[in-house]
């Protein structure tokens, strides 16, 4: 198979370095994913804050104290909170398809800015909140922050990355969303003990959006884009800067390619439904999907609650929420040194069985010692022995499904249809992660330790679609993953000849070039 040969080989390498200039770029651009890591990690903290509930939410504070059930899985199941906590993915969603269109005609750049902007008005407008009417208009404005820099800076991130590093680099967004979570866990932590503190959590979120705004205003556009719309000049340029090297002819004639490729689509969203487009629709609708379905958000957002009902006590289970935290954190750096090296797939197939046997443990530890009632406590051995494998759950997440599943989308879509893709992407990630927020303690309260299995099964489900599936595709450039498709036993068959696909790119349907 030709695009096999050409996978192998590496691909097509382009002339050129990884300038400091790129590197730069790259962090200041993965600012965008702090904002959404922030606002993951506050909201569980805040909602849990005594005075916030007293001001805003007197009803749910109230059911708690009432509540004297022993049943521990249904504890703490309230859908107002939870739809406070959940209005704001919902909000994303409605942005990320308002992002493709401000992506695809005037930059991605842009699109960073509007971002940091919304998510800075909603900051302030929650940190000075003196009513919940304020709190949820402000909750909107953050969703429409992320749904903005969510759309924008993974395929910014994709288009800027020379292919032999572009995995790396666009894990930069994950690594600023972990460093996000956990710098709010921390933030919470100590904010919880002082009564306007909540104020303080949500407020603070004003600071990484100032930081994206500020910085966006200095970032290059990317090549790409410049392309797209026209300014030719200014693209090669800006590919000679970015690559450190004056001989980017290949590279950026290839891109002219993609672009005029592009320019014949006249409506993006009716084209990747198109058969030719099957496989990023394919990938573009199922990797978020999957990606919340793997259960992660249930740590990330409920894991102080978690944790107590497993009998942590209040402190310790805060400390272990930043424990998962820091695991996060330390674990997608893991991914940033192997992606390029090893590949997206060995870390999804390896991420999936780790994460399959931890949750699998955890289920049978929770059924075990709460049984179907849901009463007991952990002793303190056994609570370290869960911990460890919560623990290896959320690190092997996040060197695989966490990273991925922003990169693989990102970087497989063509020019024409990336700025949807990843529109489809967004959208239904945030479906998902609203609708995981909204029904997990619903669901933990009916399935009792079940759940644990219940999500133990889609990821069963998720891994065997990777091994099926999914090609590789690291060190192939963005613009020339057609061949990736045209080379694998499923998709190929989806594919037009080569030449139909961008035009003029190579005479040859058979053989893509091997270097
Ligand atoms: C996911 C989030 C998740 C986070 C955890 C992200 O990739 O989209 O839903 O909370 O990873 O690190």
């Amino acid at each position: 198979m030709a695009g096999g040969a050409y996978i192998e080989s590496g691909g097509r390498q382009y002339e050129g370095k990884v300038t400091a200039f790129v590197l730069i770029t790259c962090f200041v651009a993965a600012m965008g994913g702090l904002l959404f890591g922030y606002d993951l990690g506050i909201t569980g903290g805040v909602t849990s804050m005594e005075p916030f509930l007293v001001k805003f939410f007197p009803v749910v504070y109230q059911q708690m104290l009432d509540d004297s059930s022993t049943n521990q899985y249904c504890k703490f199941d309230n859908q107002l909170l939870t739809l406070f906590t959940s209005s704001l993915y919902l909000a994303a969603l409605i942005a990320s398809f308002f992002a493709a269109t401000t992506s695809r005609l005037f930059g991605r750049k842009p699109s960073m800015f509007l971002g940091g902007l919304f998510f800075l008005v909603g900051a302030l407008l929650n940190g000075f909140a003196v009513n919940v009417e304020m709190l949820i208009i402000g909750r909107i404005f953050l969703g429409f922050g992320v749904g903005y820099c969510n759309q924008s800076v993974p395929i910014y991130l994709s288009e800027m990355a020379p292919a032999k590093i572009r995995g790396a680099l666009n894990i930069g967004f994950q690594m600023m969303i972990t460093i996000g979570i956990l710098g709010a866990n921390l933030i919470n932590y100590a904010t919880s003990k002082y009564k306007n503190g909540w104020r303080v959590s949500l407020g603070v979120g004003a600071v990484p959006a100032v930081l994206l705004c500020v910085g966006s205003l200095f970032l290059e556009e990317t090549p790409n884009s410049l392309i797209e719309r026209g300014q030719h000049v200014k693209a090669k340029t800006m590919l000679q800067k970015i690559r450190g090297t004056n001989n980017v002819d290949e590279e950026y004639q290839d891109l002219v390619d993609a672009s005029e490729a592009a320019s014949k689509v006249e409506n993006p969203w009716k084209n990747i439904t198109r058969r030719r487009y099957r496989p990023q629709l394919t990938f573009c609708s199922f990797i978020p999907f999957f990606q919340q379905l793997t259960g992660i958000n249930v740590i990330m957002f409920y894991a102080p609650v978690l944790f107590t009902i497993l009998g942590f006590g209040n402190d310790a289970s805060l400390m272990s929420a930043v424990i998962t935290g820091g695991v996060n954190v330390i674990a997608t750096l893991v991914s940033v040194f192997c992606v390029d090296k090893f590949g997206r797939r060995l870390l999804f197939l390896e991420g999936g069985a780790q994460m399959l046997v931890s949750q699998i443990v955890v289920g049978i530890m929770i059924g075990m010692k709460f049984g179907l009632n849901g009463e007991g406590s952990f002793n303190k051995g056994e609570a370290d022995i869960l911990l460890v494998f919560i623990c290896l759950y959320v690190a092997a997440f996040a060197w695989s499904w966490g990273p991925l599943g922003w990169l693989v989308p990102s970087e497989i879509c063509s020019l024409e249809v990336r700025p949807a893709g990843q529109a489809i992407n967004v959208a239904i990630n945030m479906f998902f992660t609203f609708g995981i927020a909204q029904v997990f303690l619903s669901l933990l309260c009916h399935f009792k330790f079940g759940l644990f299995f219940f999500f133990a099964a889609w990821v069963l489900i998720m891994t065997i679609f990777i091994a099926f599936l999914l090609p590789e595709t690291k060190n192939v450039p963005v613009e020339e993953m057609h061949y990736v498709w045209k080379s694998h036993w499923f998709w190929n068959k989806y594919m037009p000849e080569c030449e139909d696909l961008v035009a003029g790119a190579y005479n040859n349907s058979e053989a893509a070039p091997s270097n």
